[in-house]
């Protein structure tokens, strides 16, 4: 009958159903000490075929750190900067040994010093001169610089910077950032400048949000095609209500063109510079008050598509 011979076809793709004694079989007549070729993704030094190695790479969605590295450079010197660990996880995942790392809020250059520390490069944004010169010199003295690009510039105005990150490009030979990082404020709840291109002076929630896209589009426009983002970003509390922004940021980035990969939730251990007091007044607050204090922020992942317009 035509159609039990057609379904014995071996179909292409697909294999047959193997048995657990025969798996055991197979495993056996492996010759003792030859490793497995090894198997590295496209935009990542990982080799997956000893992915047993890796268990200091997360691929869970729930980051617990406890506290922030200190080493290799890192310090808590800036009000409002990331945990190190954050980029190293991403770096590792989703770059390779020498290439680009760009980060549009750079602030105090913890996404550069981890870059160069892994065997990365990287170009940062920041529209604080007094910032952008302070990571110069750190990198100096830690003899880093000649691996980083550092632009003092508004990262929501794609023309002038647009061309400032493509001459840094061209200086590492390349058309194209492998990685984009993203940490922008979250809105006003830290205010880094007077400047009324700072993102965290934005009148409104929509302010905020308008400015982040046009961030969001140039660093789609920077970013090679079939590459990753990070966005880091927390929630905030106004008049009683919670502002989702890190979801609204989300939907941002979506809106250039990324597509969501994770969202992953961090801890916040930390971020904090004071304890005691503040938290106990907190804990009063939020009992008073019927809400929950913040003890996490979001790891957006995103991907820009391999074949992408732009
Ligand atoms: C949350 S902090 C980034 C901290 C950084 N990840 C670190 O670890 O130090 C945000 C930074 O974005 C900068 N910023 C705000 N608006 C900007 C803009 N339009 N263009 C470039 N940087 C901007 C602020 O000055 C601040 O340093």
């Amino acid at each position: 009958m035509s159609d039990s011979s057609d379904s014995k076809k071996k179909r292409p793709g697909r294999k047959r159903a193997t048995s657990h004694a025969s798996a055991a079989k197979a495993v056996s007549i492996e010759p003792a000490g030859i490793e497995p070729p090894p198997k590295v993704l496209p935009y990542s030094d990982i080799d997956v075929s000893r992915w047993r190695d890796y268990e200091h790479v997360e691929t869970g969605s729930l980051w617990m750190f406890n506290g922030r590295d200190r080493q290799n450079g890192h310090q808590l010197d800036y009000h409002g900067n990331c945990v190190p660990q954050i980029l190293t996880q991403l770096l590792t995942r989703y770059t390779k040994q020498g290439e680009i790392s760009l980060d549009l809020f750079l602030g105090s250059g913890t996404s550069a010093i981890e870059a160069v520390n892994l065997g990365r490069k990287a170009i940062g944004v920041e529209l604080k001169p007094e910032m952008a010169a302070y990571v110069r010199e750190k990198l100096e003295e830690q003899d880093k610089a000649e691996h980083v690009a550092i632009i003092n510039g508004d990262s929501s105005n794609a023309d002038w910077t647009g061309r400032a990150i493509k001459r840094a490009l061209k200086g590492f030979e390349k058309d194209h950032a492998d990685f984009l990082f993203l940490h922008p404020p979250y809105a006003d709840i830290i205010r880094f400048s007077d400047s009324e291109n700072d993102l965290s002076n934005a009148a409104t929630t929509e302010g905020f949000l308008d400015m982040f896209e046009n961030v969001c589009q140039l660093g789609f426009d920077m970013l090679a095609p079939g590459r990753f983002a990070g966005l880091v970003i927390g929630d905030k509390y106004a008049a009683g209500e919670l502002i989702p922004l890190g979801f609204l940021c989300m939907e941002r980035m979506n809106q250039v063109g990324f597509k969501t990969k994770s969202i992953i939730v961090k801890n916040i251990s930390g971020n904090e510079k004071a304890k005691g007091r503040m938290s106990n007044l907190w804990r009063y607050r939020a009992l008073v008050g019927g809400f929950y204090i913040f003890k996490h922020e979001y790891v957006f992942l995103f991907q820009k598509p391999k074949r992408s317009k732009r």
